[in-house]
């Protein structure tokens, strides 16, 4: 990967609607789900990023077809036994942290050792994380350095059902789970932190054998073994993670308007939005709609004329763990002290995101204090760069890049950023859009 761009001047003003791609996590699934399906899946809007073409290239390895065609994806399901492969295949995740968890639940039957691999940052997080509750099922592991890939799976075909807790609010390792319960004679128990719910809300759809109940902090899910999956079709909703860089733009911006199109508001999700919200941003949603389960709108968004700090609630951690890049940047912005706690998993994503933060504003000149999970933001409503920032992103991350350009054109200075192509992860045709908001 490689590339940079200098951006030297703030964005004008704009009133505009845009769309951006397909969900990130939904697309993934999509594949997934359809891979073990009985028959042909269809999806529209299926996300084009390399985290998704990974994720193709991953059920096309065990014998799975599929085509991809300009405005629509088909994936040739062979059933929930019907993944064919030869010993010691080698499956690439690439980037993608949610590709690499979630196909291990379905690989806990495998008859032949796996080897997942995957790029510099993939390699460097944590696997025991979901090895280790995939192995009380029965499934045999080896980690580099217990912890992390290349990893290697072998299945079993005496699979036993088990009873997690999952307590980091990962939605990658509850997922994991489900699928290796859905492989599973008996009945897999799980208590899970809340966390994004759209593997369940899949099965839902599907009519699969899953019971949620919702506590307040806490989901119990049960799930058992299933014989058939019918195939998806898909109409994928835009990502509210990758709408969330042009939302915090126009936060941060003074007297624009913008509407983002047909986004997924899935309450486990919008967390971005009900912290703007508190922070005295006006976002409203229009033409909402409810799609095979998942919740759906048209996200408006006004430029707001002063920000007020906040005192972050951990329990909103969850539904934007994906966005508080952004969300430090608008409290960059406020009036007052910002605090954000309880931010550690920030440090497990695809670089250490929390120290990341804190390093964009301190290049900035903005104040902070942080310890290992938290960031405390003195923010400055006046704030003007003049001075040359250079980001070089170590581990390419795709947040790091983008929340880099958000900050550029909502802050001024002389920005050199590197690692341009890290967009192609989630979201390649960011700078398309930006372009357009400046015509
Ligand atoms: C995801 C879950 C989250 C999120 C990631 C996508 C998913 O990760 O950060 O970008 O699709 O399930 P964790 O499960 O590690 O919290």
């Amino acid at each position: 990967m490689s590339g940079f761009i200098i951006i030297n001047k703030k964005i004008p003003e704009y009133n505009k609607s845009i769309s951006v791609s397909g969900d990130k996590s939904i697309s993934i699934r999509w594949v997934l789900f359809s891979s073990v399906a009985n028959g042909i899946s269809r999806a529209q809007n299926l996300l084009r990023s390399e985290d998704v073409l990974a994720a193709i290239g991953a059920v096309k390895k065990l014998g799975i077809k599929v085509q991809l065609s300009k405005n629509s994806c088909a994936i040739y399901g062979k059933g929930i036994d019907g993944f064919r492969y030869k010993n010691n295949l080698k499956i690439n995740a690439k980037n993608s942290g949610t590709l690499a968890r979630l196909i291990l639940g379905l690989l806990v039957n495998s008859t032949k050792t796996i080897k997942i691999i995957g790029d510099k940052s993939l390699s460097n997080r944590d696997f025991e994380r979901v090895a280790e509750p995939l192995s009380g099922f029965g499934a045999k592991f080896k980690l580099k350095n217990n912890k992390n890939l290349p990893l290697l799976i072998k299945g079993s075909s005496d699979l036993k059902p088990i009873k997690y807790f999952e307590n980091r609010g990962s939605a990658q390792c509850k997922s994991a789970v489900i699928f290796a319960g859905m492989r599973t004679s008996g009945v897999t128990t799980i208590k899970a932190k809340k966390s994004r719910n759209h593997t369940e809300l899949l099965c839902k759809y599907l009519k699969l054998p899953i019971l949620i109940k919702s506590k307040k902090n806490y989901d119990l899910i049960s799930v058992k073994k299933i014989k058939k999956i019918k195939p998806l079709n898909y109409n994928i909703p835009s990502d509210i993670s990758s709408g969330a860089f042009f939302i915090t733009l126009t936060a941060l911006c003074s007297n624009s308007k913008l509407t983002i199109k047909n986004i997924n508001i899935n309450p486990s999700r919008i967390g971005i939005i009900t912290i703007l919200r508190k922070m005295g941003v006006k976002i409203i949603f229009q033409n909402k709609k409810v799609y095979k389960g998942e919740k759906k709108a048209d996200v408006r968004i006004v430029s707001p004329k002063r920000l007020k700090s906040i005192n972050c609630p951990s329990k909103l951690n969850s539904g934007a763990i994906d966005e508080f890049l952004l969300i430090f940047l608008v409290a960059a912005k406020a009036e007052g002290i910002s605090c954000f706690k309880n931010l550690s998993e920030l440090n497990e994503k695809e670089s250490p995101r929390l120290k990341w933060g804190a390093k964009i504003l301190k290049l900035m000149g903005i104040k902070t204090i942080t310890t290992k999970n938290s960031i405390k933001i003195y923010g400055n409503p006046n704030l003007k760069i003049n001075k040359k920032i250079i980001i070089k992103n170590y581990f390419k991350d795709h947040r790091v890049f983008m929340t880099s350009v958000i900050a550029a054109l909502s802050f001024g200075g002389n920005w050199h950023i590197h690692d341009k192509d890290a967009i192609n992860t989630s979201f390649p045709n960011f700078l398309t859009i930006i372009n357009k908001l400046k015509k």
